[in-house]
């Protein structure tokens, strides 16, 4: 047990998926594992552990925000073993080409600010994901015929963004989306040796404001769960 995480250490295990919200996490757990049981409920950062093709695999909230989710991946990191650690989430659509209910694949996070910023300071860490996990999860994207982009993302610290003139720069340098946890996923994975990639379905847009009402979101979380499963174990 963590402070934030009531399993036992058997009970989570070395590959982990983590979408924001704790009740994706169960719905994903209930859709796509065999056996899952809810393995934490501490502040209703719910976490579920099951099987998929015969492999263990844990999905736990990670909540909203790089200073939350940097909570659960340290903990999973250091207290339960964690190797490969997969944010399955949301994103805003940053390029017009780049269509709602798109598939991203985050090969780079940029970002302003994370809970690592006090060990870089001055240095512009290049957070990125695992090529093996990438490559993997775009064959698997490509199999599903799903729309699938694999570029560079932008982690903000807010989604209500009171500076509009970064997000502009940030569409000018061909980012593809902005979320708000991969990039300190990123850092944490570089730092202790683990595999991470970010998963992420366009679910509104920057461009052309649109948005998808929640309900309408769940066919596509599918697409991006089975992904990240795929790449998992490939
Ligand atoms: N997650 C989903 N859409 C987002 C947006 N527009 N900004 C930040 N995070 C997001």
């Amino acid at each position: 047990m963590t402070i934030h995480i009531g399993a036992p250490k058997e009970d989570i295990a070395p590959t982990v998926l983590m979408p924001g919200d704790p009740y994706r996490a169960k719905w994903a757990a209930e859709t796509f594992l065999q056996n899952a049981k809810c393995v934490n409920e501490v502040r209703g950062m719910l976490g579920f552990t099951g099987t998929w093709n015969g492999h263990d695999v844990t999905i736990q909230g990670s909540g909203m925000g790089m200073p939350s989710l940097s909570i659960y991946a340290n903990e999973l990191i250091a207290d339960y073993d964690a190797q490969t650690l997969i944010r399955i989430g949301s994103c805003g659509g940053m390029q017009k080409h780049v269509g709602m209910r798109d598939i991203i694949l985050a090969m780079t996070a940029s970002t302003i600010s994370t809970p690592s910023r006090g060990i870089f300071k001055d240095l512009n860490f290049a957070p990125c994901a695992d090529y093996g996990l990438l490559s993997a999860a775009y064959a698997a994207a490509q199999q599903k015929n799903v729309a699938t982009h694999v570029g560079g993302i932008y982690s903000s610290d807010v989604f209500y963004d009171e500076r509009p003139d970064l997000n502009d720069q940030m569409i000018r340098h061909g980012i593809l989306g902005v979320e708000m946890e991969a990039a300190e996923l990123y850092n944490l994975a570089a730092r202790h040796g683990r595999r991470a990639l970010a998963v992420l379905t366009v679910s509104d847009h920057l461009i052309t404001h649109e948005a998808l009402p929640s309900k309408d979101r769940e066919r596509s979380f599918g697409d991006m769960v089975e992904i990240a499963l795929s790449a998992a174990f490939a």
